[in-house]
């Protein structure tokens, strides 16, 4: 027998590699609510002109995933904004931020220290940011601000699955029109042919994939 190719034995290095990745990281069995900053909770002491938590610190203590919560107790003398925008958050400010990746928890209260809870669920995976913009940005800037990875875990729950930020969008329509369903094929029985014979071609397409593999695995 022929000794393997390189690309077997890279896949298989990669195979295990992934396996090995796989097994480091715990896996995901529930949704959990993160209170942020823990019992101290998300709160800026404006004499001292500090945080009361280390919010990085406590972030990089923690697992984000879909369809967790944060749980920012907090009052009305912080703000919650959330933000998938690296200069949004590292500016501190919202007065660039784009409406379609950056959102201000607006309670709508506007007295001062009025105590909230305000929850925010995690529904895209990757880097999520988090500020206040309170005080023009002072809070921010000393420290009311923390970054997290969000890991797939289980994934969204049904509650979640169109959740308000952001918006539902349609996905748009395939770029190979031949490939949808024959009744969305304009003009008859010619239509329908080409349907049909970019289905064959498809299917022939996947088994000479999957024999590829198979040959590759090997
Ligand atoms: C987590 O917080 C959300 C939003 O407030 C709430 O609906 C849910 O019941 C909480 N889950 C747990 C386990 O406390
Ligand atoms: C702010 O810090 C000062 C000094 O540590 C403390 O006396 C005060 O109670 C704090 N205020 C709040 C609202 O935590
Ligand atoms: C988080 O902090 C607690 C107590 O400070 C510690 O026991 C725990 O091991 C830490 N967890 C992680 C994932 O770092
Ligand atoms: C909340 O902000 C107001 C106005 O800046 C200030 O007077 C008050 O002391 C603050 N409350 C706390 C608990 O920091
Ligand atoms: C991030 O936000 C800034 C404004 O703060 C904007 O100029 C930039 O285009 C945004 N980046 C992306 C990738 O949308
Ligand atoms: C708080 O810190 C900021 C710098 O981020 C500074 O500009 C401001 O004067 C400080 N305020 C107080 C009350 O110390």
């Amino acid at each position: 027998m022929a000794s393997p190719s390189p690309i077997a034995v890279n896949l298989t290095v990669m195979a295990l590699l992934i396996t090995a990745v796989a097994s480091a990281t715990p896996a995901a069995t529930s949704y959990v609510n993160h209170t942020v900053g823990g019992d101290a909770g998300w709160f800026f002491n404006s004499s001292t002109n500090t945080t009361v938590a280390d919010y990085s610190k406590w972030a990089a203590n923690q697992t984000f995933n879909l369809g967790d919560y944060l749980i920012f107790r907090t009052s009305s003398n912080q703000t919650v904004v959330q933000t998938y925008n690296e200069t949004t958050y590292k500016s501190c400010s919202t007065d660039d931020a784009l409406d379609s990746d950056t959102f201000l928890y607006d309670v709508g209260i506007d007295q001062f220290g009025q105590p909230l809870s305000i929850a925010v669920p995690l529904t895209i995976e990757g880097p999520n940011y988090y500020f206040s913009d309170a005080d023009d940005g002072v809070q921010c800037q000393q420290g009311m601000a923390f970054q997290i990875t969000v890991d797939h875990g289980l994934g969204l729950p049904p509650s979640l699955n169109q959740p308000p930020p952001p918006p539902y969008s349609e996905p748009p329509p395939p770029p190979d029109s031949s490939l949808s369903p024959p009744s969305t094929v304009a003009g008859g029985s010619n239509g329908g042919a080409v349907g049909a014979d970019a289905n064959v071609r498809l299917v022939v397409g996947m088994i000479i994939l999957s024999v590829a593999g198979s040959f590759l695995v090997i």
